[in-house]
């Protein structure tokens, strides 16, 4: 029997990338060869001749949907045109296992052979990929960043609270620099009824979860500072009454606990009426109960006096990883710009926008099952789906290119 010729997949990339070293060279695809010889990879030697099969059941079977050229033109269809070839092997067998739970692709291939999937895969895996979708992409407007949500949310708050949630009226808490899991338990806390306070609780009914975050993190990440209000106690006697406090509230009242608040800084006002609330139980909590009840109204202020002259310190909490800091972290995964060298990662470059923004969803509410992609999609908020989403759908996506090698010389 005559040996055909071997077609190897070659990644190829464009000037500029590693200092100009590879350009127009292209790269042959490092594969970790413990795993050649599995059925997976046997695509990666696929021939010619195989290629020209695959195009015949892409013919009848997917053009349909997908193009003969591999470039979807409906809503929902990925493009698959220079898809890397075994990435394109192992979803066509997870859709025939049902693993995607997506009923059209897994009609479509429930039947099929694996011979015909193999060569069905070389040939989208062969074609000239799409253009990045740049125009709707760009034009598609991009979502502001939780933090910028949750300032426009806040805007309503300030009038009250002082601007950036430094507080300018006596009796009006200062917010800034707090802590997201102690303020969104406070808000809960309104709304639920165990602080008994009509106001704020009219004030926050409206509030969506979605808000409330946006906000809490708004207010955790501007630069901590004092109450600009008058604190009228003897803060030297303060700072002696607080010793029973430190263990809770930190140091100078500076908190290292998530959930228990920080008092450097704050309104006091505010304070002496919160040791009030404890004490008379319109502030439901039993481990503010006691010491609250110990300290009488002048303690009280001059508590109040010496923990509002403390300088207060920025909450712990990270900002946000911006589109383009993430998008660094995927592309350890899925090549620089989304165009993948490994070839059981998907290329994402110049993906259909819709497709890219559905499929974040799906892994991160686990309905297409992936290791790697549930972890990775956990952390990403509605903005970050879409800004990614537009990121890889605008990039260039690099082909796979054919290099017709002579067949291997055959021993006698
Ligand atoms: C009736 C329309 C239709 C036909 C016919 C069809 N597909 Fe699909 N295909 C889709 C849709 C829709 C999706 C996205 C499904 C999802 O989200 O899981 C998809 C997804 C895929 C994927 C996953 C791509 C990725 O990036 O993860 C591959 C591979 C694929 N199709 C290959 C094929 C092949 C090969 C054929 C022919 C044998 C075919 N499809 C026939 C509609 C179709
Ligand atoms: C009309 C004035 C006013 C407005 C507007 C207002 N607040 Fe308040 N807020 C208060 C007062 C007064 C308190 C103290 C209530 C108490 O004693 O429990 C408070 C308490 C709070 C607390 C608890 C602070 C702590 O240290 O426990 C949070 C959190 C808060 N407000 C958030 C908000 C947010 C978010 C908004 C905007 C959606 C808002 N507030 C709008 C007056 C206001
Ligand atoms: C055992 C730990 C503990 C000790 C001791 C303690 N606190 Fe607290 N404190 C808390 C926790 C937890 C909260 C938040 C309770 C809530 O959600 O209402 C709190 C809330 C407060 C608040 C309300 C702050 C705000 O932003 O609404 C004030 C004021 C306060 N404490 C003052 C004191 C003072 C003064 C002392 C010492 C006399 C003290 N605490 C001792 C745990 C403690
Ligand atoms: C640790 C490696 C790894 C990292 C990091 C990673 N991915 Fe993935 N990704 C994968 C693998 C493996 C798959 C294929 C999983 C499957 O079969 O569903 C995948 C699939 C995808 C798909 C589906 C593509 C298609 O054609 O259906 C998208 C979209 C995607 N990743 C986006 C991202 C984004 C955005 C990030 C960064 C937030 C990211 N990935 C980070 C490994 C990774």
């Amino acid at each position: 029997m005559k040996r055909s010729a071997r077609i190897v997949f070659l990644t190829m990339f464009g000037a500029g990338l590693a200092g100009g070293l590879l350009a127009s060279a292209g790269v042959a695809q490092t594969i970790n060869l413990g795993a050649a010889n599995s059925a997976d990879f046997k695509i990666l030697y696929a021939t010619a001749q195989d290629v020209a099969e695959g195009k015949r059941v892409a013919e009848t079977m997917c053009a349909g949907c997908h193009g003969l050229n591999g470039i979807a033109k409906q809503k929902g269809v990925p493009h698959i045109a220079g898809q890397r070839a075994v990435y394109l092997h192992l979803e066509m067998k997870v859709y025939q296992a049902g693993g995607r739970g997506h009923k059209v692709m897994t009609n479509t291939v429930k039947y099929m052979n694996d011979d015909a999937i193999m060569k069905v895969a070389a040939y989208y895996a062969s074609l000239e990929p799409a253009d990045p979708s740049g125009g709707s992409a760009k034009s598609a407007p991009a979502k502001p960043s939780a933090v910028s949500v949750g300032k426009a949310a806040a805007a309503g708050c300030g009038g009250c609270h002082g601007e950036a949630g430094i507080s300018k009226t006596p009796g009006m808490p200062n917010l800034i620099g707090m802590d997201p899991k102690y303020f969104i338990a406070a808000i809960k806390a309104y709304k639920g009824g165990q602080r008994k306070h009509d106001m704020m609780k009219t004030l926050v009914s409206g509030l969506s979860e979605a808000d409330l975050n946006n906000i809490a993190l708004y207010y955790a990440l501007q630069k901590p500072g004092k109450a600009q209000t008058p604190a009228p106690g003897n803060a030297a006697a303060g700072k002696a009454a607080a010793a029973g406090c430190v263990g809770c509230h930190g140091e100078g009242g500076v908190s290292g606990s998530p959930t228990t608040p920080g008092l450097a800084g704050q309104d006091a006002q505010y304070f002496v009426d919160a040791m009030r609330a404890y004490k008379d139980g319109s502030r439901n909590d039993a481990t503010m109960k006691g010491p609250a009840t110990s300290i009488d109204e002048t303690s009280a202020r001059n508590l109040a006096a010496y923990y509002a002259g403390q300088a207060p310190q920025a909450a712990k909490v990270g900002k946000p990883l911006t589109v383009a800091e993430w998008a660094e972290r995927c592309d350890r995964c899925h090549g620089i710009n989304g165009n993948s060298t490994d070839p059981r990662s998907p290329t994402l470059a110049a993906q259909r926008l819709d497709y890219l923004e559905r499929v974040l969803h799906a892994y991160k509410k686990g309905e297409r099952k992936s290791k790697e992609m549930a972890v990775m999609s956990e952390g990403l908020d509605d903005a970050l789906v879409d800004g990614l989403a537009a990121h890889y759908a605008r990039q260039k996506a690099r082909g796979l290119a054919y290099l017709i090698l002579p067949p291997p010389p055959v021993s006698k």
